[in-house]
């Protein structure tokens, strides 16, 4: 990495941030994101290793293990970075937890990123949680990158695949290159630019980048007769229908340039991080509260996306990480907490985390910091140096699963309120109350039931209260307003709770079918979609 002299000039920073590409995958579960990382590193030069933060248990010998819970089922809880060098490029790569793990600090990591690649199962297409992710880059106007995985196996025709995204996530399809050989017989692709092929040939077990060849059209066409026919006659329709990459249209988040691939082979991999680099956005200037963009070679500026806790057993500690989004990061500087206005000092600057942690010098927009022992800070918060800023406050999200809290021992009420609220503060988990269930019996909301988990893990651990979690039967999440608390008193199958870290109202159902027979039943009530409800 280029090193700048000791005072960033402007030029200087703006420059480190027109490198920088910061982004995250998103997927439904086993669509292979473990995979199409792993392979992304092996094209690029790895800056900090997080393949234990990556890597599912057992697999090539990466296992984080920094709490107990998460040693148990192999699996990261939380997300972190993967920071790699690519051409004269610094790619971040956020992780979006999922599985088990999937929670509102997968949501989360959405506000952090510049750009997002869809990860598609060539034989399942678009799945729930790929969906639940995508409405979220939608609010947010996410530039996003399609990659159609696993193309080695038998899976749905490209058209038609191409047809499932238009219709049902209204984005237009724009491919860069085009498979070669219908899913399962995966010859290679057609560079829609140049018109050529490059064909991949399968290293064993794909351990080494695929070994790629490129043909003209006059040579694909003797090797892989009706296999490029077709391929030819589909790219024609393409271009008929105007599905070209327009950058524009790209970056305005309604158009989406796609890929095939196989990650397990690395085929195709090279082409995605030649799209990421061509063609992704690099930070910008991001709006403070009035709206007002702050630029990338103002003065550093960042926003806490993810606080971490517990990461290591024998110290117990905290990670606040927060994005870079204008100016130089350098350890050790002091800078300012927005929400108090207090100095903030920046000793315990660190990158990067699974089983090993990295003391880093310097960061630029686009970069992720993870400050130890950061107590003071909360999800959201904005850090700077002069002149002030602040960033808005990161959305919450809907949640799916609802539980009472209760403490097993009345007598550790204390503890248990400050525990809650702190939970709450840090955006474990939301915290709804109403008068009726009262102070004592809150109501835990979350996106994914592991944030239960990890809740009372840490009431046990830091608060020395054990507790009581009663399922509640939820699933749907409306917001409302006082006549909506009104109009559901006492109806069954029905409850408005005050989420107590914003005030809002939110109507919670047992289903979607109640919900909608409710609101026929009461016209004129007020239930609006949360971000990222199914
Ligand atoms: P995830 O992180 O999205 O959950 O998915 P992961 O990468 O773990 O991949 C899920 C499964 O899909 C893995 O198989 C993986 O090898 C496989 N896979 C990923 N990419 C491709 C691909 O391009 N082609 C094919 N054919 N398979 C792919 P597994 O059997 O669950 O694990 P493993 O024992 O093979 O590692």
């Amino acid at each position: 990495m280029a090193r700048v002299p000791a005072v960033a000039t402007t030029s200087a920073v703006a420059a480190e941030a027109a490198r920088r590409r910061t982004f995250a995958v998103i997927s439904h579960p086993d669509a292979g994101k473990s995979t199409i990382t792993e392979a992304l590193a092996l094209h690029a030069q790895v800056i900090g290793e997080a393949g234990a933060v990556h890597g599912k248990a057992g697999r090539r010998g990466v296992v984080s293990d920094w709490m107990a819970m998460e040693q148990q089922r192999g699996i990261s809880i939380t997300s972190a970075v993967l920071q790699f060098a690519y051409r004269d490029l610094v790619i971040n790569l956020l992780d979006t937890p999922g599985h088990a793990d999937f929670s509102e600090d997968t949501y989360r990591v959405l506000t952090a990123v510049d750009c997002a690649v869809m990860l598609l199962d060539a034989a399942k297409g678009l799945e729930p949680q790929t969906l639940k992710l995508f409405e979220v880059c939608r609010a947010r106007r996410i530039p996003v990158i399609t990659f159609i995985n696993k193309w080695d196996r038998p899976g749905n025709e490209p058209l038609a695949l191409l047809d499932e995204i238009e219709q049902r996530i209204n984005l237009r399809p724009t491919p860069i290159t085009w498979p070669v050989g219908i899913a399962g017989q995966f010859h290679g692709v057609v560079d829609r630019r140049t018109g050529d092929m490059t064909a991949f040939h399968r290293t064993p077990g794909g351990a080494t980048a695929a070994i790629e060849e490129r043909l003209d059209p006059a040579e694909a066409a003797r090797r892989h007769g009706a296999d490029w026919q077709r391929a030819v006659e589909e790219l024609d329709l393409l271009t008929l229908t105007g599905a070209d990459h327009d950058q524009d249209a790209f970056t305005a988040a309604t158009t989406t340039p796609v890929l095939f691939g196989a990650a397990v082979a690395n085929s195709g991999v090279r082409q995605l991080l030649d799209v990421l680099a061509t063609h992704a956005p690099a930070p910008q200037a991001r709006p403070d509260l009035t709206g007002r963009p702050r630029p990338v070679d103002a003065p550093f500026a960042g926003f806490v996306f993810k606080i971490q806790a517990n990461m290591n057993k024998a110290h117990r500690d905290q990670v606040a990480f927060v994005r870079v989004c204008s100016g130089r990061f350098t350890r050790g500087m002091t800078v300012s907490h927005a929400p108090t206005g207090r100095p903030f000092a920046t000793k315990y600057a660190q990158q990067m985390f699974g089983a090993d942690r990295e003391t880093i010098d310097e960061a630029y927009p686009g970069d992720v910091i993870g400050l130890v022992n950061a107590t003071a800070l909360r999800i959201g918060d904005t850090l700077y140096d002069d002149p002030p800023v602040t960033f808005p406050p990161l959305p919450s999200f809907a949640p799916e699963h609802f539980a009472v809290l209760r403490a097993a021992d009345a007598g550790a009420f204390k503890r248990f309120r400050r525990g809650v609220e702190q939970l709450d503060a840090e955006g474990v988990v939301q915290v709804l109350r109403s008068d009726r269930r009262g102070d004592q019996a809150p109501v835990l909301a979350a996106v994914g039931p592991m944030q239960f988990e990890v809740a009372t893990a840490r009431l046990e651990t830091e608060f020395g209260v054990t507790t009581r979690l009663e399922h509640l039967p939820y699933r749907a999440t409306r917001r409302t307003d006082r006549g909506g608390e009104e109009a559901l008193r006492g109806v069954t199958g029905a409850e408005v709770l005050v989420r107590a870290r914003d005030g809002a109202l939110l109507a919670l159902f047992t289903d979607d079918w109640r919900m909608r027979a409710i609101s026929d039943r009461h016209r004129g009530l007020t239930l609006d979609p949360l971000l990222a409800t199914s």
